[in-house]
C-alpha cells in the first residue's frame, strides 16, 4: 500500500477528471469510502469542494510529469474526456481522450500503482472508421501495454445525468429510456443508457479487489458491478 499513515483507510487514490459528470460522482464515492485514507485529484481549474482526505492539485495537463509525485497511490482513476465540438478539433480531442490518459498511465506505471481504471466507451475499437471509437480503442490498446498490473476499462453506453451544458444526444436518450424502456431489452440491453453515477460505482467496485490483468467491462456489466453483483468475470450469488 502506498498510503500507510492516512487517516481512515489504508488505500490511496488519484482521480483525473473529477470535475466531470462521471468523475464528480466517483469523487463523492471515493470520499464516502473510508477505505481510502487519501484521495488526490488533478484538475485544470479550482474545484469547489474540500474534504479532510482530499488533495486538489491544479495541474497543467500538457505537462503531467510535473504532477508525477501524486501518482504514488494504490489506484488511479481516469474519467477525462471531451467532445470534438467542445475541443474544437480532432487533434484537441485526441489530447484529452488519448494523450492525457496514456501519459497518466505511464506515470502510474512508473510509480508502481496497483490498478488503473479508465472510462472508455461502448464501441471502442482501435480499427474503427469512426474517429471517436478509434480514439477510445487506441486509448485502451495503450493502457493494455502500460505494464500496470491491473487495468480496468469501463465502456458505458450513453451517459445519463445532470450537466450544465446542453448535450442533445444524451437528453434524447434520457427521454427515450424513460418512456420506452422496452427498447433496451433483449439484444439491445447492451445499449441501454446508463447513469453516470452507476459508472462511478462500478469503477469503485472494480477497484475494491482489482484482479491482475487487463479487463474490459461492457456497459450492461457496469449495472451489475455497481450493485455488487459482479466481481471480475464472476457473478456473485
Ligand atoms: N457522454 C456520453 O454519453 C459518454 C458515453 C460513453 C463514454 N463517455 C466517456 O466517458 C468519459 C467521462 O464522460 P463525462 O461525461 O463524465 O465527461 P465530462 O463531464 O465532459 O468531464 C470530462 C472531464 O475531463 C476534463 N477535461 C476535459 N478537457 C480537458 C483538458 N483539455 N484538460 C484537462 N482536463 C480536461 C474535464 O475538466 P473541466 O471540468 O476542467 O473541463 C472534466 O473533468 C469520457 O471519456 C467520455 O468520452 C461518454
Amino acid at each position: 500500500m502506498h498510503n500507510e499513515v492516512g487517516k481512515g483507510g489504508e488505500k490511496s487514490a488519484l482521480l483525473l477528471g473529477a470535475s466531470g459528470l462521471v468523475g464528480n460522482h466517483l469523487l463523492q464515492a471515493l470520499l464516502a469510502d473510508e477505505d481510502y485514507g487519501k484521495v488526490a485529484v488533478l484538475v485544470r481549474r479550482p474545484l469547489a469542494i474540500s474534504h479532510p482526505r482530499l488533495t486538489v492539485v491544479e495541474t497543467d495537463f500538457d505537462n503531467l510529469d510535473s504532477a508525477s509525485e501524486y501518482f504514488a497511490v494504490d489506484d488511479v482513476f481516469c474519467c477525462l474526456g471531451t467532445t470534438i465540438k467542445k475541443a474544437g478539433s480532432q487533434i484537441a480531442f485526441s489530447k484529452v481522450d488519448l494523450e492525457y490518459p496514456l501519459a497518466a498511465a505511464r506515470l502510474a506505471a512508473w510509480q508502481d500503482v496497483r490498478s488503473f481504471h479508465a472510462v472508455s466507451s461502448l464501441g471502442a475499437d482501435a480499427k474503427s472508421r469512426i474517429f471517436y471509437s478509434r480514439t477510445k480503442g487506441l486509448m485502451e490498446a495503450g493502457l493494455k501495454q502500460s505494464g500496470i498490473p491491473s487495468v480496468h476499462i469501463y465502456r458505458p453506453s450513453l451517459l445519463l445525468g445532470k450537466r450544465k451544458e446542453h448535450r442533445p444526444g444524451e437528453e434524447t436518450a434520457a427521454v427515450v429510456s424513460r418512456r420506452l424502456p422496452f427498447l433496451f431489452s433483449g439484444p439491445f440491453r447492451a445499449y441501454k443508457p446508463i447513469p453516470a453515477e452507476t459508472v462511478a460505482k462500478a469503477m469503485l467496485a472494480g477497484a475494491q479487489d482489482p484482479e491482475i490483468g487487463f479487463h474490459t467491462h461492457p456497459s450492461k456489466e457496469l449495472f451489475q458491478m455497481a450493485e455488487g453483483l459482479l466481481k471480475g468475470d464472476r457473478i456473485l450469488t
